[in-house]
């Protein structure tokens, strides 16, 4: 897994938050991983995170402030080895630009805990105004997903995926 990116709706709550979250825990493991994140619609395009998503993931040392919203593109499913999607309804609407291109796109939670967490979904905080369960959860699933990139780094022959 050398490149990620990471899907929303609006691609300035969850997905900016999974990009700056994965992209510092990677640093701190010195695992090199490309990282992005962009959103299914186009409304926020240009934009900058969330100001209440800025807010919430500064308190816990994470910088969102210099991401600006992009929408997802065809090509993103070439670029990318692996493509993470925060809901169902993202996940088919990923699907539909992807088309027959490499990279499948996959359930961010579901991927990260290889299908042991019971949430399937990470809530959208537009909707909920809860930014700090956001972190919560992408914090631990990031945790876990970096603990399988450097698994398999340590061990090429057995990792999967
Ligand atoms: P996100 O949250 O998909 O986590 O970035 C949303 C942001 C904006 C909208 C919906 C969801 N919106 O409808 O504008």
């Amino acid at each position: 897994m050398d490149s990620i990116l990471f899907v929303c709706l609006g691609n300035i709550c969850r997905s900016p938050t999974a990009e700056a979250v994965i992209r510092a825990k990677a640093q701190a493991a010195g695992l090199t991983l490309e990282v992005d994140s962009a959103g299914t619609g186009n409304w926020h395009v240009g934009e900058p995170p969330y100001p209440p998503m800025i807010a919430a993931a500064a308190r816990r040392g994470y910088d969102l402030s210099p991401l600006r919203a992009r929408q997802v593109e065809a090509a993103d499913f070439t670029r990318f080895d692996t493509v993470l999607v925060m809901d169902h309804a993202n996940l088919r609407a990923a699907e539909a630009i992807r088309g027959g291109l490499r990279t499948r796109p996959e359930l961010f939670l579901p991927f990260c805990h290889q299908g042991a967490e019971r949430v399937t979904e990470l809530p959208d905080p537009y909707y909920t105004r809860d930014f700090d369960q956001v972190l919560d959860l992408v914090e631990a699933a990031a945790d876990a997903l970096i603990a399988r990139i450097r698994r398999e780094a340590e061990n090429p022959s057995g990792g999967q995926n």
